[in-house]
This record gives C-alpha cells, structure tokens and sequence, in this order.
C-alpha cells in the first residue's frame, strides 16, 4: 500500500518538473497540489511518520502556491532555445575549466580515489551498448575534506571538457535566468562531450530549504532534466559530478539523479601525515613528529583544510623567526620585496605548537556522527 503511494507520488512529481521545465506554470501547480494530496493520504495511512510526511505535503502546497504568485513571465520562450540561449553561451564557456591537479595531490582518501577514478574511467570508456554508466555522482561530506579537489582531479586526470559551475552562484548572478543558463550549460557539454559538469554546492539547489523561489524551482526542474539526459546520445555524454557538505538537505528528487553517493570523510592518521607533506612540500620536515601531528588534529577535528592552513601558519612562523626585517613595516614598505631574499630553516614542533593554537575545526563530534549516519543511511 505504502509502496503504491510513494509510486505515485513520483510520477506525479515527475509531471511536476517535467511541466516546470516545458515552462507550463499552471500544470506544474497543479501537479505540486496533487503531490500535496499524496502525500496527505500517505501522512494518514503511516501514522509512525505522519509528521513527516505532512511537513512535506506543506511545502509542495508552499510551492504551489509560490507558482501562482509568480507570473509565468517569459518561460517557455526562455526555455525554447534560439537566441535567448545564445546569450548565456558565452556566460557558459567561461565555467570551462582547465585542471591540473592530479589524484597525486591528494592525500588519503585511497577507496574515494579509486571508487571516482573507476566510474569515471567506465563513464567515459568505449562500451558496450547493455553498459551504462551512472550519469551523477554525488561527493558528499564535511567541509574542507577534499570534495572540490577530487572533482578536480577526476577532470585533470582526463581529457573530457570540465566545467564548473557554483550553484550559489548561478543562482544569484543569473537570478531569474539561471534556468537558461543550464540549459546552456548542458548543450554545449554535450557539444563538447565527453564531458564533465561539475556542481559546487549543490545544495543550494535544494527545495528542502526555506523559502524556495519559483526561479530555484524552475532552474532545478531544469537540471533534473539535463541530468536524465535524453536529449543527445551515447557520444554526447555527460557525466554530473556534484558536491554537497549537507546532503541531509537535498530533497528526493535531486538525490535520485545520484544513484552513487561517495562519502568524503575527516582524514584518519595515516591520511594527515600524507596532507602535511603534501602542504609542505619542498622543505625539510625530517624533524616534525608526524604522528604526534596527526594524533592532535584527529582529537581536534581538523580536515584537509584545516590541515592545509595548519601547515601554512607554521611555515609563516618559520619564516618570521628566520626574517626579522619581515617585522619591520618601515623596511618592507621602501624597499622592493622583490630583491627580498628569504631564508628558510627546517620545520619544527615549535612551529606546529603555535599554529595549533590558531586553528579550530568548525565541526563537533555529533556533526561528524550526523555524516556518518547519513552515508549509512543514504550512502553508496
Ligand atoms: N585530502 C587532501 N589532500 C590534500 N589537501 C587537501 C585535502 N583535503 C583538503 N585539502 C586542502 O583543503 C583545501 C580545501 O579542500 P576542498 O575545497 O576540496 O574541500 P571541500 O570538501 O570541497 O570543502 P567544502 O565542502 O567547504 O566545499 C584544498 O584546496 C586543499 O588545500
Ligand atoms: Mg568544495
């Protein structure tokens, strides 16, 4: 019975978006309302999730209603293509990006390594027709843990055209628009395919979030679509890489268009002595106790990116305490830093002792549990 109304729910919320994205405002809503309704009767026959299931039948009228407010203004002719996509070609071939850097640069984080760089290598390989490979992969996990680099390193380590894209900011810089920038997006990935578009954020694509404005509805209608891919074919593909550190937030819909979930978790021992001679690379570290450095960050929480400022504040510190005149505002501020020679010296402990002090992990330990009940939960 339950199973019944959850199918239902979902092809009555695909009609939802594939009416948003044809940019037939009045069917969408009427569509958002039957989901609503839906989701009502499952609310009633679930009482273990009655709230639940009622706070999300409240959104869809939430967005049912912000679809009537909303004049229909231009969509179709937005959506249709021609000339008004030209324009944001341009916009689009700026996301392109070059990357250059490599698996090597990253330090731990071995099985995420090797699941992305397989599934990419499959989505990009000559293959049999009964092969398919997974069209969005989402990397999800705390901030600072490596999400943004690994992308960057899937991108650098093929030849496929990488673009990135922020979806904040798409959000707000082509606000109102941003539907048709993926759009263009999308086309001109395929045009030049393979390739790999790339999703910083994309939670802030989420209608789970307070007040969804119709143009986040329509621009993640749009996406979905472009996910699903079934514009263009098997030698236009395009894979979707997306980056997320609050998957919780992502509603159903988006999830779904990610069928792999790769966890990107706090780095373990082994996995910061590896950061710290990433992060250190080319100076004498033979006298740094690595282990005693990665039992502290551990205690202390730290990611990748706290381990990456953690080195750089030691070296500042070494560098100050070798270059005194690096102290003296009157001598930097006539002389030219260009002739500036620096000396540098082995780190030390020392230089770690007084970088420790400065860095904080924004996480708790409960917010490290909630990941990893979530990749239990969702994950995969
Ligand atoms: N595993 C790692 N190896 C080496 N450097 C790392 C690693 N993880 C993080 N860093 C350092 O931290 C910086 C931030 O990493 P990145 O931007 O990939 O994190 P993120 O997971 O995308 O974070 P956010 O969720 O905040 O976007 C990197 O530029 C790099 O300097
Ligand atoms: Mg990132």
């Amino acid at each position: 019975m339950k199973s019944l109304y959850l199918s239902l729910f979902e092809e009555c919320r695909k009609e939802y978006e594939a009416e948003l994205a044809r940019g037939k405002v009045d069917e969408a809503r009427k569509y958002a309302l039957k989901c609503a309704e839906i989701l009502k009767t499952l609310a009633e026959k679930m009482p273990g999730r009655r709230e639940f299931y009622l706070e999300k039948a409240r959104r869809w009228e939430e967005a049912a209603e912000e679809l009537k407010t909303s004049p229909p203004r231009g969509t179709q002719a937005s959506l249709k293509g021609g000339a008004s996509t030209d324009e944001y070609r341009a916009q689009v071939e700026g996301l392109i990006a070059r990357s250059t850097v490599t698996w090597r640069d990253i330090g731990g984080l071995e099985d995420v390594k090797r699941l992305l760089a397989r599934n990419v290598a499959i989505a990009f390989a000559k293959r049999p027709e009964a092969i398919k490979p997974w069209r969005g992969i989402l990397l999800f996990g705390p901030p600072g843990t490596g999400k943004t680099l690994l992308a960057s390193a899937a991108a650098g380590s093929l030849k496929a055209t990488f673009f990135n894209v922020k979806a904040s900011e798409v959000l707000s810089k082509y606000y109102g628009e941003s539907s048709k920038l993926i759009t263009a997006l999308y086309e001109l990935a395929r045009e030049k395919a393979p390739s790999i578009v790339f999703i910083d954020e994309v939670d802030a694509l989420s209608l789970k979030r307070e007040s969804v404005h119709e143009a986040t509805r329509r621009t993640l209608a749009t996406l979905l679509s472009e996910i699903d891919g079934f514009k263009g074919g098997e030698e236009e593909f395009v894979l979707t890489l997306a980056s997320t550190n609050t998957p919780w937030d992502l509603d159903e819909a988006l999830l779904s268009r990610f069928p792999l979930r790769i966890y990107v978790p706090l780095p373990d021992r082994e996995a910061i002595k590896e950061i710290v001679k990433i992060h250190t690379k080319g100076l004498d570290i033979s006298g740094l106790d690595l282990d005693g450095i990665a039992e502290e960050s551990v205690k202390r929480l730290y990611s990748g990116r706290e381990i990456a400022n953690l080195c750089n504040l030691a070296i500042h510190h070494m560098l100050e305490e070798e270059n005194p005149e690096l102290a003296d505002f009157e001598v930097l501020s006539e002389g030219d830093p260009r002739k500036l020679e620096l000396r540098i010296r082995p780190l030390e402990m020392r230089d770690f002792e007084e970088a420790f002090k400065k860095i904080k992990s924004p996480l708790t330990k409960k917010y490290v549990e909630r990941y990893e009940r979530w990749a239990r939960e969702f994950g995969g």
